[in-house]
């Protein structure tokens, strides 16, 4: 396994992130209608990870595994399996960089979601009792709370990390112009920066080129990336290459998400055939093709990009890890760009 690290902070993750926003599923629904969690097969998930050196885990106190949105029956779900897992392997924690977030709604009352004191106080407790765990290494706004002064969320941060709770600090899904703000606020007040960034960013969906990447260089953050498959899209899965439409094959996330559904348009059919087309040519799968773009454009784009994945089951996970091995030059970059940003 290859380590990413940055220049504003020491700590070194794996160049892959193991996600737990989705979990294998197993065929049978619980009493609330929504698909149970695969244990078995996630304990496989997890150990690959830890056997290969992957050693950073990307969760959320919201997330359950295999529902999205997730009801407020549901929510904690994936933080609480990730504990347990790890201690029933018997697995090592420190060797893991445990990553978790907070502002989505966990409860109907007010202060129930968001960035004040309050909220980020109580949940941190939360995550750790679900975790079963003393600290976690990456604590992340999920995402941008309109209602509380940034001063307010960044020293909640700070005392976290001088409480021992949280490690670094992280934000996702906020404006370039709301994250440049909390960079400035925590350099000026001696609060501890902001270190990670998460957003979305596959070979597909590259808004974040334009202000993100700059601002994660200029910083020196890391910036993690969900979704480099593009919820699988860009695994090739959802194509019928034959016949030129789209197909959605049976267990998979388009059966469950309309988000994967939705990137269902002419534009990208196109685009994906020329992208598989383009995978064969090198001898390589769509899924080994678009995680290597992503480890390719980091080196390209000087900043340290680490995708998180989610799989559901150890098999998608070797295929994910095999990446690593993918060698793409400058001119296969530029195809690859040519493809995507012309309209086709
Ligand atoms: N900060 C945020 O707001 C945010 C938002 C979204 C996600 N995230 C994080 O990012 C992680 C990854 O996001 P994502 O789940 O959208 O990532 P993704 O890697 O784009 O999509 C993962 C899905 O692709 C399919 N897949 C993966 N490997 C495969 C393989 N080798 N062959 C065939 N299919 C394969 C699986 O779906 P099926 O097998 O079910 O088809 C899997 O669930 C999440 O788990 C979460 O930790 C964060």
């Amino acid at each position: 396994m290859k380590y990413v690290t940055s220049s504003v902070c020491g700590i070194k993750v794996s160049a892959i992130s193991l996600g737990t926003w989705y979990l294998p599923r197993s065929g049978e629904r619980d009493e609330y209608g929504i698909y149970k969690i695969d244990v078995d097969e996630t304990k496989r998930v997890f150990k690959l990870a830890y056997d290969v050196g992957i050693n950073f885990i990307d969760t959320a106190n919201r997330y359950h595994g295999a529902v999205s949105p997730v009801p407020l029956t549901h929510v904690g779900y994936a933080e609480r399996l990730i504990g347990r897992i790890i201690y029933e392997l018997g697995l090592e924690r420190e060797f893991f960089v445990i990553a978790t977030k907070v502002a989505g709604e966990m409860a109907s009352w007010p202060n129930a979601s968001g960035l004040s004191r309050k909220h980020i106080m109580w949940q941190i407790r939360e995550s750790l009792k679900r975790l079963q765990m003393e600290y976690v290494d990456v604590y992340y706004a999920h995402r941008f709370d309109p209602e509380v002064p940034k001063r307010e969320t960044l020293s909640t941060f700070n005392d976290l990390v001088r409480f021992g709770y949280i490690r670094y600090v992280g934000v996702s899904n906020i404006s370039a112009h709301d994250l440049v703000e909390y960079q400035m606020i925590a350099n000026m007040c001696g609060y501890e920066p902001v270190s990670f960034l998460q957003y979305k960013y596959n070979w597909l969906e590259r808004d974040i080129e334009k202000d993100i990447i700059p601002i994660a260089r200029k910083f020196g953050m890391v910036l993690t990336v969900y979704s480099p498959l593009a919820q699988g899209l860009l695994t090739g899965k959802y194509v019928d290459t034959l016949k030129k439409q789209w197909i959605v094959p049976s267990m998979s996330r388009g059966e469950i998400s309309d988000g994967v559904r939705k990137m269902f348009t002419d534009e990208n059919l196109k685009k994906l055939h020329l992208f598989m087309e383009f995978a064969k040519s090198m001898n390589v799968s769509p899924t080994q093709l678009a995680i290597a773009w992503i480890l390719h454009k980091s080196v390209h784009l000087e900043v340290p990009i680490v995708p998180i994945v989610s799989v559901s089951n150890a098999k998608q996970l070797e295929e994910i890890v095999s990446s690593l091995d993918v060698k793409l030059g400058s001119d296969d970059l530029e195809y690859l760009d040519g493809v995507a940003i012309e309209n086709v």
